[in-house]
């Protein structure tokens, strides 16, 4: 495991790194793919096109067309919504945030909502985990778009040498290494490499091994 040198912040993606948003608790694994998929999808979308609309309308939207989908599940797109605020973190978050954070400030980077992040993080019991929760809302364009991942920097005013942004979603990490930052990739599902964009500077299967390779 390369040792990962000099981090004083740690910026973490959300869903899928941090709250398990394909949890097949609330929903048929058919059905939280392609709502995942098609929420994606529409954020990459309206980016291109210019366009904003924000990430609780474009959830909506994509379990809409879950349901539309999968008639037979009989899909409650509220009841999905509110799930959608309640995602478990997955079983090494709260240990590796832990580790991470002892002489470091971490941060949260996402496409989600602000309001959403909180909710996420207070239900989670991680909300003092986080100097920053950090929103493409504020840009009003998503990632992978530079404009966000330069929200990191921004923010947290740490210098591009001294900040990792962190995430499981292998676009995420070529998008930010892209545009320049060091990035983690938390491989939590064996995925092959990402063959566009930037690369990581490493890559782990967990936090607690990302926090290893850190210390
Ligand atoms: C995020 O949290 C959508 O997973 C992505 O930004």
């Amino acid at each position: 495991m390369p040792r990962v040198a000099d981090v004083d912040t740690v910026v973490f993606d959300a869903y899928g790194t941090l709250f398990d948003i394909e949890d097949e608790n609330w929903a048929p694994a058919d059905v939280v793919l392609t709502m995942r998929r098609k929420q994606l999808e529409y954020t990459w979308l309206l980016s291109l096109m210019g366009g904003y609309q924000d990430f609780p309308t474009l959830s909506r939207r994509a379990i809409e067309y879950a349901k539309a989908i999968y008639d037979e599940y009989s899909l409650d797109v509220d009841n999905v919504m509110r799930r959608l605020l309640h995602l478990p973190p997955f079983p090494d978050v709260a240990a590796g945030l832990k580790r991470l954070g002892a002489g470091r400030r971490l941060a949260i980077l996402s496409n989600g909502h602000p309001d959403d992040l909180e909710q996420l993080c207070v239900h989670a019991g991680l909300r003092t985990r986080f100097q920053w929760l950090i929103s493409a809302h504020e840009v009003r364009i998503y990632k992978p778009a530079p404009a966000v991942y330069k929200l990191a920097l921004e923010r947290t005013g740490t210098p591009r040498e001294r900040l990792l942004f962190v995430s499981a979603n292998s676009w995420d990490v070529a998008g930010a290494a892209a545009s320049g930052l060091r990035a983690a990739w938390v491989n939590r599902t064996g995925d092959p490499p990402q063959p566009i964009g930037g690369q990581p500077e490493v890559m782990v299967r967990d936090l607690e091994e990302l926090a290893a390779a850190l210390e």
